[in-house]
């Protein structure tokens, strides 16, 4: 990290919370808040946490959220988490290898898990905070070229769906706060490890600086966008 980043957006002594703090991302994105002058905290959840978040134990969700509305509200919540690939789960290349339990677990992290994350830790956002929800290019239907990849875009098309409709209902309480999926764009981690290809892949510390820039710099007309970490509005 040779550049210092301020959340000008979120006003002095803000305080941050980053969900899936263990992953690539998600430890980056702590990294430069914990330097941030203008940050007061940041909280991490995730499955090696106290209080836990395992968004394949919805209950887990729930509490994680009761257990820190002490300290609510945050001024910028960052959702890392997120599953491309885990023992014999892995992105399909033809509709032949669907399985039924593939689907489900990568549905669970990657947008029913998030769903509850919304509805549990939306109301610990604070007026004019900001929501990020990590999604992926390849969960944009529009853009889908190459095909594949079946839970993984589907699912983060989905994820897609449930920032937008938050973010309609969110807009009608609490106008000046923002909703956003984000795509990262290539990072180097475990998640993209077996994959990247020669796609060149940036590395999490470069690229959580340049999120957190993007967050920054939208605006709540912005909000229930799709967004690339570059500043591209994607397609749906
Ligand atoms: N890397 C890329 O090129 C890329 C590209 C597009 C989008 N993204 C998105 O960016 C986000 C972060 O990805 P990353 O590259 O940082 O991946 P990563 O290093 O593999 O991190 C994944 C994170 O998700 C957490 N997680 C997985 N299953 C979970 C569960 N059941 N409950 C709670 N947390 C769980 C992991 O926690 P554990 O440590 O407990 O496993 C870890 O913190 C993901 O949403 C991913 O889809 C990444």
């Amino acid at each position: 990290m040779n550049t210092a980043l301020s959340m000008n957006s979120l006003g002095n002594g803000y305080r941050a919370l980053v969900i899936g703090a263990s992953g690539g991302l998600g430890a980056a994105f702590c990294q430069w808040l914990e330097q941030d002058p203008r940050c007061a905290g940041v909280r991490t959840l995730g499955r090696g946490t106290l209080p836990m978040l395992d968004l394949e134990q919805p209950e887990s969700i729930a509490e994680a959220a009761a257990a820190l509305a002490a300290q609510a509200p945050y001024q910028l919540i960052v959702h890392a988490a997120g599953l491309l690939h885990r023992g014999a789960i892995g992105p399909e290349k033809s509709y032949a290898a669907i399985e039924d339990h593939a689907l489900k677990a990568v549905f669970q992290v990657n947008a029913l898990g998030p769903a509850l994350v919304l509805r549990h830790f939306l109301p610990l956002l604070g007026p004019e905070g900001a929501m990020a929800m990590l999604s992926a290019k390849v969960g944009s239907i529009g853009d889908n070229r190459l095909g594949g990849w079946y839970a993984y875009r589907a699912s983060k098309a989905a994820l897609n769906m449930l920032v937008k409709t938050a973010a309609i209902e969110l807009a009608r309480t609490q106008p000046r706060a923002r909703l956003l999926s984000l795509h990262p764009g290539t990072v180097i981690s475990r998640l993209s490890q077996p994959f990247r290809g020669a796609v060149a892949a940036r590395p999490a510390s470069l690229a959580a600086g340049e999120l957190l820039n993007l967050i920054d710099r939208l605006t709540p007309a912005d909000s229930g966008e799709f967004f690339a970490y570059d500043g591209e509005r994607l397609a749906w």
